[in-house]
């Protein structure tokens, strides 16, 4: 209950940030249909099962089968008052964007003024992070959808073999666009969230600590070698899992060029451009805003390997980054999904549940009266002179 309070008052705190003013007040009409306030997107087991077994809520409360979700997780998870909910959408960009868009049409749920996590793992380019640190994107860059050669058969001036589609060379802008190459999600709701992710005590082990230790000597990879952190920095999506230094110098010009010099290549993964059409298309059918997207990823391993190892050597190695990096999904996420307040929030009569520590007491036996959610977001929107 008092997660859901809580909840409440970070929808109302990033109701002040979603400049939107589509976001009017619609009433629930729907017995049937799960409104929840945050939808946390995992992409696979040990993603989803870091959100379980938790003191803060229970996901598995209510599993609701999705037509159209992987095979492997055919439920979505949501807690008892459906405030919370998660998906699992499998892993790489077609599972991402087929469960991602059975979920937004889908009649079980509206999600009209939900906040979607993106909650995953990811690789990390050591100039900016290290393993076990968490990352917010403003940008998602689709970096693998370009024209590629072999690089054994490269023209001698070319620095890679991946160029863009409809250009004739790297570094140019591509000549044909397919719309998937970059999303922009809202920056003052990034700001906030890694504002509350900074209250986080950040996991990290001996096996991660004597890993990065091997960053240190290369002034370039000084970030790598320090301790996690959070960091604001962009993510990037392909299909193909790649290593090493040529192609992680690649992405990172496909990088910059996709995103006209703002995008700050920083985490790899295999997901979240799918993801976020999906989301794209759900908000062009007013089903699901845009504004309230945040990309969170931990970091899981090095995508380049330290001076002195090879991009093989690097890919294949024990980093030590899983762990933390699963951990710190809940170690960090919690704090943006689930704000705990340390007290009492609400009126004299206790209308969003637990006791106020004033007054006579609960009117409501400690429970949430039964209009709250709702008079909750008119009081949000009124001091918004909405
Ligand atoms: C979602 O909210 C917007 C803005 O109020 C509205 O235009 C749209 O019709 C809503 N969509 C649904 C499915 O209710
Ligand atoms: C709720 O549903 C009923 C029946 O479908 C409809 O008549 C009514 O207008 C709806 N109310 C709102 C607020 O959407
Ligand atoms: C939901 O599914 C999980 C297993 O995935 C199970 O442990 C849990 O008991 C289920 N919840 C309900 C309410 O059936
Ligand atoms: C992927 O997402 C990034 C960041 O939102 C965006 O910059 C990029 O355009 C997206 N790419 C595609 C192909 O949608
Ligand atoms: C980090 O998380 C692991 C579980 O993944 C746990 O065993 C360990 O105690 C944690 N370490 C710290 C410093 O919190
Ligand atoms: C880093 O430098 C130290 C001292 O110069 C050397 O002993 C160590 O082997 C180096 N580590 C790596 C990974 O190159
Ligand atoms: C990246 O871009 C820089 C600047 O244009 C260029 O010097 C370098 O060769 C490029 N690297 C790769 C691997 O494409
Ligand atoms: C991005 O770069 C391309 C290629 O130079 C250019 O055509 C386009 O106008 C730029 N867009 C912005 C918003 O600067």
């Amino acid at each position: 209950m008092q997660v859901s309070v809580a909840l409440l008052v970070l929808s109302s705190i990033l109701l002040g940030v979603v400049a939107s003013p589509l976001n009017v007040i619609r009433a629930s009409n729907s017995t049937s249909t799960i409104a929840p306030k945050v939808f946390i997107i995992s992409m696979f087991t040990p993603e989803a099962n870091i959100w379980y077994n938790i003191p803060d809520f229970n996901l598995l409360a209510q599993n609701i089968t999705v037509s159209g979700f992987s095979p492997l997780f055919p439920d979505a998870h949501c807690t008892q008052d459906g405030s919370i909910c998660q998906a699992v959408t499998g892993e790489a960009e077609i599972n991402a964007a087929v469960t991602i868009t059975s979920l937004v049409y889908s009649s079980k749920f509206d999600l009209n003024q939900t906040y979607f996590l993106i909650a995953g793992i990811a690789g990390i380019n050591p100039k900016l992070a290290t393993i076990g640190s968490v990352t917010f994107a403003r940008y998602a860059v689709q970096v693998a959808l370009q024209h590629e050669i072999d690089a054994r058969e490269i023209p001698s001036d070319f620095p890679t073999g991946y160029f863009p589609q409809g250009a004739e060379a790297p570094g140019q802008y591509p000549g044909s666009i397919y719309g998937t190459e970059v999303f922009e999600v809202n920056d003052d709701l990034r700001q906030l969230a890694f504002n509350f992710a900074q209250n986080a005590k950040l996991n990290d082990t001996a096996a991660a600590q004597a890993y990065r230790a091997n960053y240190a000597n290369d002034s370039e990879f000084a970030q790598g070698a320090e301790p996690p952190s959070v960091v604001l920095c962009d993510t990037v999506t392909s299909d193909n899992y790649w290593a090493g230094t040529l192609l992680g110098e690649a992405f990172e010009n496909t990088t910059t060029v996709f995103t006209n010099g703002t995008g700050v290549y920083c985490s790899t993964q295999q997901e979240d451009n799918a993801t976020l059409e999906s989301l794209m298309r759900g908000a062009i059918s007013g089903l699901v805003d845009f504004s309230r997207i945040i990309i969170m990823r931990t970091a899981s391993d090095f995508e380049r390997p330290f001076s002195g190892q090879t991009a093989i050597e690097g890919l294949l190695a024990s980093q030590g980054g899983h762990a933390p990096a699963v951990t710190n999904i809940y170690t960090a996420g919690i704090e943006v999904a689930g704000v705990k307040p340390s007290n009492y929030i609400g009126d004299i009569f206790g209308s969003l549940g637990g006791q106020p520590d004033f007054g006579p007491g609960s009117e409501f036996g400690g429970q949430r009266a039964p209009s709250a959610r709702r008079s909750m977001k008119i009081n949000a929107l009124r001091r918004l002179n909405w």
